[in-house]
């Protein structure tokens, strides 16, 4: 098979070059490229061709041994990872020729999947939303953000909202659904740069700068009365000083532990304070964004309305050229990534 101007395919792969340990580093992956000539489709596969890649943090525990909620990724073969993909070839009706959609792929130009066998079916992009709006304002994470905090966190008119990673891609869309509800909303991020962009741009009350401030100070004067719902993304450290600051009866949503991914496949230690779960009679929920699959077109119509209306703010950062995607998603990791972070195959 050749590409549309008839020139042989060639396949650009970025591999797990060896197991990580602690902070990824470029070493841990490696660059092949190569004459690709696609297989038969079988009954029901697609072959992608894979645009636009999303970091998501969860890819640093799927190359640990541990992994828990995939196969872990091997060394040698390309990095697993989200992507946006045209169907470039198909046997499966429901993907056509021609459609884009948002799946699990994985660092290289083509692939070949089978949808019906996907853990998550791809999902088709609408025509009249943007590549990019699709990964972004109306992605994955948007959609984690949704249901994370309504359906777990259930936040009522006047509560106390905390949100972890706040400034980040789920984050900063989770603090704004709960500004958006009424909520009162305090964000922790990295950095007065973060911090002012939650309380200019996206309306929070008030942004905690974990990095430079006392959390726990800073906690006990602006929620003396304690805090109904913590979405989290990072656990750890900010984890036990929230638990410290629940309300009684308050909800922590998991979303995510991006504090402890880099650790080895050691587990790292709980909550500290458990007690206080107990005697407050805290609840501590984890969930899965594809938990609520079902109600995806209504989530989408939601986060279509606050953005359109100009309630809901979203920003992401666009990087071009396949060759940078190992050096992309280490800034996921040490802060220097604003809002989604997407790059671009050239
Ligand atoms: N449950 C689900 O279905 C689901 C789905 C999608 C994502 N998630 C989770 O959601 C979380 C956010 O993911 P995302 O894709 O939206 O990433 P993101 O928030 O856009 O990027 C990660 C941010 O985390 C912060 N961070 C990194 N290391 C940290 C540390 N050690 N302590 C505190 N903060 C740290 C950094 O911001 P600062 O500069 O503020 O430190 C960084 O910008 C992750 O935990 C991810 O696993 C869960």
């Amino acid at each position: 098979m050749a590409s549309t101007d008839g020139t042989p395919m060639i396949n650009r792969q970025w591999l797990l070059a060896r197991r990580p340990r602690g902070r990824l580093q470029l070493a841990d992956f490696a660059y092949r490229a190569g004459p690709y000539e696609p297989p038969p489709l079988g009954e029901g596969e697609i072959l992608l061709r894979n645009r636009l890649f999303r970091f998501s943090p969860a890819m640093r525990g799927w190359m640990k041994t541990t992994a828990q909620n995939v196969a872990p990724m091997a060394v040698g073969e390309p990095v697993l990872g989200n992507t946006t993909a045209e169907v470039i070839a198909s046997r499966a009706p429901a993907y056509p020729v021609g459609a884009i959609v948002s799946t699990l792929a994985s660092w290289q130009d083509y692939q070949v999947i089978d949808p019906a066998a996907a853990a998550i079916p791809p999902r088709i992009k609408p025509v009249d939303v943007t590549l990019h709006d699709f990964e972004g304002v109306f992605g994955t994470n948007s959609l984690t953000a949704y249901f994370g905090l309504l359906r777990i966190g259930e936040p009522r008119p006047g509560d106390t909202v905390l949100v972890s990673g706040a400034a980040g891609s789920t984050g900063s869309v989770a603090a704004q659904i709960a500004r958006i509800c009424g909520c009162r909303v305090i964000g922790l991020a990295g950095g007065p740069e973060k911090c002012a962009w939650l309380r200019d741009v996206c309306g929070l009350d008030a942004a905690i700068d974990y990095k430079n401030e006392d959390v726990g100070e800073r906690l006990a004067a602006l929620c003396p009365d304690g805090i109904q719902v913590f979405f989290d993304n990072v656990g750890g450290r900010l984890l036990d000083i929230a638990i410290d600051h629940m309300a009684r009866f308050g909800r922590i949503v998991l979303c995510g532990q991006i504090a402890s991914y880099d650790d080895g496949d050691a587990l790292a230690p709980g909550p500290r304070n458990m007690m206080r779960v107990v005697y407050w009679r805290l609840r501590l929920q984890g969930f899965i964004v594809f938990d609520f699959i079902d109600a995806v077109p209504e989530a989408l119509a939601d986060l279509r309305r606050w953005h359109a209306d100009g309630r809901l703010v979203h920003r992401s950062e666009l990087v071009v050229g396949f060759k940078r995607l190992p050096e992309s998603f280490l800034r996921i990791f040490d802060g220097s990534s604003r809002g989604t972070l997407l790059l671009e195959a050239d």
